[in-house]
């Protein structure tokens, strides 16, 4: 164990609680323009490179910012398990935690894997070449499609666990995820 991780904190290290705000953001937006508008125009409309433009981006930035979140998290000290004794919640706490870094790499990854099969970073960021029809048939895109789904579900489980903390355990426990000291 290294000197933080034996120290007791009662927060987040600022630079995690700036990441995971930020990183909530842009995954809520991802996620929402991905399953409405991208999912829904076809591939021959022109807003659809654009779209795909700012989805590429914002996705390979959200697998940068998760990595060295996960860096972080790893070396900086963190407030001890919400739970105390009762061991069962506390590990399933963590599994939710680790799964909020995981699922993003994984869609970030498969997302990677479906644009070099169907050559976009040339057709959407150097305008060389056609998109395909469609990206269906392609094991990457429905891997993409499922992972982009468990995030949601998981996403909107971590925010529900998160108010019940805060409104009706009223335990302050989102204060650990806060910048204010004290
Ligand atoms: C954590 C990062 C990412 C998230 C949360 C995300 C989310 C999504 C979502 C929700 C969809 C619609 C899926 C569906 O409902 O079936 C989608 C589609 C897609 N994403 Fe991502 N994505 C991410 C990263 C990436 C990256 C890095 C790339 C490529 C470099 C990419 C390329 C695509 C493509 C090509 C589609 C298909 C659009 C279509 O079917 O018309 N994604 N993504």
């Amino acid at each position: 164990m290294n000197k933080q991780t034996a120290m007791t904190v009662k927060r987040y290290h600022a630079a995690l609680v700036a990441l995971h705000w930020l990183l909530a953001l842009l995954m809520v937006v991802e996620l929402g323009l991905g399953s409405t508008f991208l999912k829904h125009t076809p591939n021959d409309m022109p807003e659809k490179l654009l779209a795909l433009r700012n989805h590429m981006a914002a996705g390979n930035l959200i697998l940068i910012l998760t990595l060295i979140r996960l860096a972080v998290r790893l070396k900086t000290a963190h407030p001890p398990p919400a739970y105390g004794t009762r061991v069962a919640w506390n590990q399933l706490t963590a599994a939710g935690h680790y799964a909020l870094y995981l699922l993003p790499v994984l869609a970030a990854v498969s997302g990677l894997a479906l644009a070099v099969q169907t050559d976009l970073p040339q057709v959407v960021f150097k305008g060389i070449g056609h998109l395909p029809a469609d990206f269906s048939g392609h094991a990457a895109r429905a891997a993409h499609g499922l992972l982009a789904k468990l995030l949601i579900v998981l996403i909107a489980g971590h925010a529900l666990a998160a108010l019940y903390h805060q409104f009706v355990r009223k335990d302050g426990l989102l204060r650990r995820m806060g910048f204010k000291q004290g």
